[in-house]
């Protein structure tokens, strides 16, 4: 495997096979693969690491991001690459009315996810336009899932957008969060992955500091975000990317 290219699906998906079948306990939780592992038997979240790789703490940021939807109000939402699962039970706990599919490749992850968030359905698959369908969805959430956050390769990026943009029903949305400084990543490539899908409509929305968003007026907290980011360097607003069909309230064409 070309080490450079470990996030894509099918290499990512090999890697954490092979991570179950050969690794030691001694595996450093440096890899999320050894996080999610070790969340099957710790009774303390903090001796697991979970922490470096997931939000497990996410509410606010997912309240937030629900507040900056507006009106859409999903039915039906999967979290894609929901690691152990945390963002899925906020999005669960958001919109109460949905049902709520979080999707992984972490076996382990999803081990976890399915034992301690039963508001939630889960399923351990890697995701990737080659894999096929996942389902019809009012709202795809992608919280820091790889293949637009590990990478700067616009023909990778606009397969993946097209692929969930098929999986939406009419009038759906992509939700697409990621740290905003991140150079590897859509970011970076935002305006050539735009001009590469003209029939898709981007929006981008700033999201504030959880700890902002839950004592403060949205607006209030995103203007303090973008003011303390920029003052203090710290990354405190977050940009969020909705992505939707052109033709907002048409069917998808046959
Ligand atoms: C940084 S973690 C984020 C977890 C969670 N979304 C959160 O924000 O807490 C990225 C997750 O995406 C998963 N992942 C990456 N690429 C994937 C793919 N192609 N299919 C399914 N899961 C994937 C990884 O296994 C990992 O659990």
């Amino acid at each position: 495997m070309n080490s450079k290219e470990w996030w894509r699906p099918e290499n990512l998906h090999r890697a954490e096979q092979e991570f179950r079948e050969e690794s030691s306990d001694e595996a450093s939780i440096s890899s999320d693969f050894q996080s999610y592992k070790l969340l099957r038997t710790a009774q303390d979240l903090s001796l697991t690491g979970i922490t470096l790789h997931n939000d497990v703490d996410p509410l606010a940021k997912v309240q937030a991001i629900a507040k900056l939807l507006g009106h859409h109000q999903p039915r039906s939402i999967l979290d894609a690459g929901c690691g152990a699962g945390f963002t899925t039970k906020a999005l669960a706990a958001t919109y109460p009315d949905a049902t709520v599919l979080g999707v992984d490749l972490a076996e382990d992850a999803i081990a976890y996810a399915t034992a301690h968030h039963p508001e939630a359905k889960f399923q351990a698959r890697p995701i990737s336009p080659a894999s096929g369908a996942l389902g019809e969805f009012d709202t795809i959430f992608c919280f820091e899932f790889y293949p637009f956050t590990r990478n700067v390769d616009v023909d990778f990026q606009v397969e993946f957008i097209r692929y969930f943009v098929s999986q939406l029903n009419p009038n759906g949305r992509l939700v697409i969060y990621q740290t905003w400084k991140n150079k590897n990543s859509l970011a970076k490539i935002f305006d050539e992955v735009k001009a590469a899908t003209p029939e898709l409509n981007y929006g981008m929305m700033t999201t504030p500091s959880p700890r902002l968003s839950t004592r403060l007026p949205l607006r209030l907290a995103i203007a303090l975000s973008i003011l303390a980011s920029r003052i203090g360097g710290r990354d405190w607003a977050k940009p969020l990317i909705v992505v939707t069909e052109n033709k907002i309230g048409t069917t998808k064409a046959t």
